[in-house]
């Protein structure tokens, strides 16, 4: 008789998890600025399309981020998620990038006047947040690149990418992106299209959740 052998699971949730996170952040994007807010639907394909695609992109990375350390602290995390955590992490890595390029085809003052000043130079505070998208989006490459084979046999760079302080450290870039781009109108609720939060609060409030997570159960 053959040994029983133990069958490794290997079921994996990715396509459940990108799905329906395009699905809400898209939604989302959507009932947001064309349902309840004034922007005309002309703009879908490239302006709110952006945001959903930015959004669904940073989902995807804090769940590739958190789920192990959420395993470690004992939450309820089970294995088809756990699998799933490298389709995830490069398919919100190729959404970030999709959502950097589409921001740079738009970025002028016509089109993002909160970043601009008269003079067409940018706000301190547009400048601190781009800053933090171009230094978050070139960390998170370098991450990637990380996983590459011909890297592989360089432990010593492998470790530093991978490590806890490099990891919490460069989640912060992201932080500074969302925070400078948005927090002077999260202060303000009532320019809130249909009372509901603008995407980079929701965003920002999914990282410090995911930000906990990797403090308390990244080793
Ligand atoms: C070169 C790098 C980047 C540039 C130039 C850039 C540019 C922008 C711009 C212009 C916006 C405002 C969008 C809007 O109001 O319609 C934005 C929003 C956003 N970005 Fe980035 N970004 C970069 C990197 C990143 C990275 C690396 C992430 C995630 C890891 C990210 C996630 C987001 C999110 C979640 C929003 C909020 C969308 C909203 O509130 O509408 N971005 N970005």
């Amino acid at each position: 008789m053959a040994p029983i052998e133990k069958i490794k699971d290997t079921n994996s949730a990715a396509g459940r998890i990108i799905l329906v996170t395009s699905f809400f952040s898209i939604a989302y994007a959507v009932l947001r600025y064309h349902v309840l807010g004034p922007i005309p639907w002309k703009d879908f394909p490239f302006f709110i399309l952006n945001k959903g695609i930015a959004l669904t992109g940073f989902i995807l990375l804090i769940l590739n981020f958190s789920l192990g350390p959420l395993k470690t602290i004992g939450g309820p995390v089970p294995s088809s998620y756990l699998n799933s955590r490298k389709s995830i992490g490069m398919t919100g890595f190729l959404l970030v990038l999709i959502h950097v390029l589409m921001s740079f085809l738009m970025f002028r003052p016509t089109v993002y006047s909160q970043f601009f000043l008269i003079d067409g130079t940018l706000t301190l505070n547009g400048g601190l947040s781009m800053l933090g998208g171009v230094l978050a989006f070139v960390t998170l490459w370098a991450y990637n690149l990380s996983f590459q084979t011909f890297l592989r046999e360089d432990t010593k760079f492998i470790q530093f990418i991978t490590s806890r302080r490099f990891m919490l450290g460069a989640m912060l870039f992201t932080l500074i992106h969302l925070f400078f781009m948005g927090y002077k109108g999260w202060l303000d609720p009532s320019s809130w299209h249909g009372g509901l939060p603008p995407i980079s609060l929701v965003s920002f409030i999914l990282f410090l959740i995911g930000y906990v997570i990797n403090l308390l159960g990244r080793k």
